[in-house]
């Protein structure tokens, strides 16, 4: 499996902060609440940076298709009580998990990859189960705009990317039969956190 990441994996996360500041960290976490006594499954979490002053709480599995990311996220979450895998999550009978972290993954996917994705994860939660979502939706202004359409030209180039525009996550969603059940926005409105649970 080739590793799109393996140039901007040292630099990705500090590359969020020049531009975001901490907006990013806190959509991923704005969710993640009595999260010790749960078993939780990340798809995509990169260098897993983030995630590091609250580790001691995540048990469950990491999965990465970046080599470069996940050799870093078993650095920076060493600590944690997570197993790391590389390559594509499969559904596996009897491993269930009270949730499904997608992190700024999505955008990353086309449409049909982010349905057969969603089609996995749901045989692999709990009756009460619910994925996270943290991502950036369709911009708000001309500001954003113009930054979005940067930093998609850029992940084209740098890591491979194949999206030209954001996707409809709600109308996949929906779809699939998942139903929404809470939401927070960040920067303006541009990156949302939801969280949804199996209709
Ligand atoms: C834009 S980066 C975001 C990383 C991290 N979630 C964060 O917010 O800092 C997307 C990450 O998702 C990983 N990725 C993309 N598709 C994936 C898939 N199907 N399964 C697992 N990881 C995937 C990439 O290798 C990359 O590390």
């Amino acid at each position: 499996m080739k590793d799109h990441y393996s140039l901007l994996a040292p630099y990705y996360n500090s590359l969020t902060k020049l531009v975001f500041g901490n907006e990013l960290k806190h959509a991923k976490s704005h969710f993640a609440e009595n999260i010790s006594n749960k078993k939780i499954l990340i798809i995509g979490g990169g260098d897993g940076l983030d995630y590091r002053d609250f580790q001691d709480q995540l048990a469950g599995d990491y999965w990465e298709i970046s080599g470069s990311m996940l050799n870093r996220a078993k650095v920076n979450l060493a600590e944690s009580k997570l197993t790391f895998c590389l390559g594509y999550f499969q559904a596996k009978p009897h491993k269930l998990y009270d949730e499904i972290w997608l992190h700024f993954v999505l955008d990353t996917m086309q449409d049909d990859e982010i349905t057969v994705l969603l089609q996995e994860i749901k045989k692999s939660l709990t009756a009460e189960g619910r994925i996270h979502i943290a991502d950036f939706f369709e911009p708000k202004n001309a500001y954003q705009r113009f930054l979005n359409k940067g930093m998609i030209t850029f992940f084209r180039i740098a890591a491979n990317h194949r999206r030209t525009g954001i996707p409809d996550y709600e109308q996949l969603l929906f779809a699939e039969h998942w139903q929404k059940s809470s939401e927070k926005e960040f920067v303006g409105g541009w990156v949302k956190a939801q969280l949804w649970q199996s209709g």
